[in-house]
């Protein structure tokens, strides 16, 4: 199961408006069309933004998030019907031939479990054709980017139609080793209700995603920097041989 602000219905409809600058899918619209991919299978596709800015390309979708509520969002939006989605996770994947597996804006680090980010590669892999590509990206933990996430620096007041004002803030709860805990709080202006959502992430080292992926059948062919986040943002380009 995942975190209440991707679970819960008022606060999946927040995902899209509270973060509307989506700069960050460039380098992942880019990287499709370097790799002339056709068919691609993006995991932890939340809302759709990214799915359907594929489908909008005319490529062919899958979009599999386990969080029902974020799925239904992007389910509703115009021209979802030229994807396909599919409220689960990515390790027992449909049959599918992808060119492309994406995993973008830190899902990886959304899945914390040794086992299911094991699971989650394998199911990856399975659903790659021989040469096609697993791309995502994950936080660098040298920049220790959770030190930034305060009330201070992320309290926001957002005017969000049909909706009204939602105020909303970060905080970080705890950090143990690579785990890191933060909780949001929104507060709906129309009636008060108060909703809290408690997050972890796993911030991996460079070599440890890159012998996961090897020990997965993947060779890694690149880490790059993401050009909307230089110097904070390990970007893998894997491909199963
Ligand atoms: C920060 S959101 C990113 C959503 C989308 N990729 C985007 O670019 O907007 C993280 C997403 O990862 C999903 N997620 C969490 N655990 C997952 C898992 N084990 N497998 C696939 N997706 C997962 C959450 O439900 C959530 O939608």
């Amino acid at each position: 199961m995942t975190d209440t602000c991707f679970t819960h219905p008022r606060l999946a409809a927040l995902y899209d408006p509270l973060d509307p600058d989506r700069s960050d899918l460039d380098a992942y619209l880019r990287m499709a069309e370097e790799f002339g991919a056709r068919r691609v299978l993006d995991i932890g596709c939340g809302t759709g933004v990214f799915a359907l800015l594929l489908a909008d390309r005319g490529l062919e979708v899958v979009g599999v998030d386990p969080a029902l509520a974020s799925v239904e969002i992007a389910r509703a939006k115009p021209g979802a019907d030229r994807a396909r989605w599919i409220c689960g996770d990515a390790t027992d994947p449909p049959p599918l031939r992808v060119d492309l597996v994406t995993m973008t804006a830190n899902v990886a680090q959304a899945i914390t479990g040794p086992e299911s980010w094991r699971q989650t590669l394998r199911g990856a892999h399975g659903a790659l054709r021989p040469g096609g590509r697993l791309v995502f990206e994950t936080r660098d933990p040298a920049r220790r980017a959770w030190e930034e996430w305060s009330r201070d620096n992320s309290h926001s007041v957002t005017e969000v139609p049909g909706v009204g004002a939602v105020e909303s803030w970060v905080r970080v709860i705890d950090v143990s080793g690579p785990l890191v805990t933060f909780r949001w709080t929104y507060v709906f202006a129309a009636d008060g209700e108060v909703l809290t959502s408690d997050s972890t992430l796993r911030f991996r080292e460079r070599d440890e995603v890159e012998r996961d992926l090897v020990e997965q059948g993947y060779v890694v062919d690149e880490v790059r920097d993401a050009p909307d986040r230089p110097g904070r943002e390990l970007v893998f380009l894997a491909r199963r041989p």
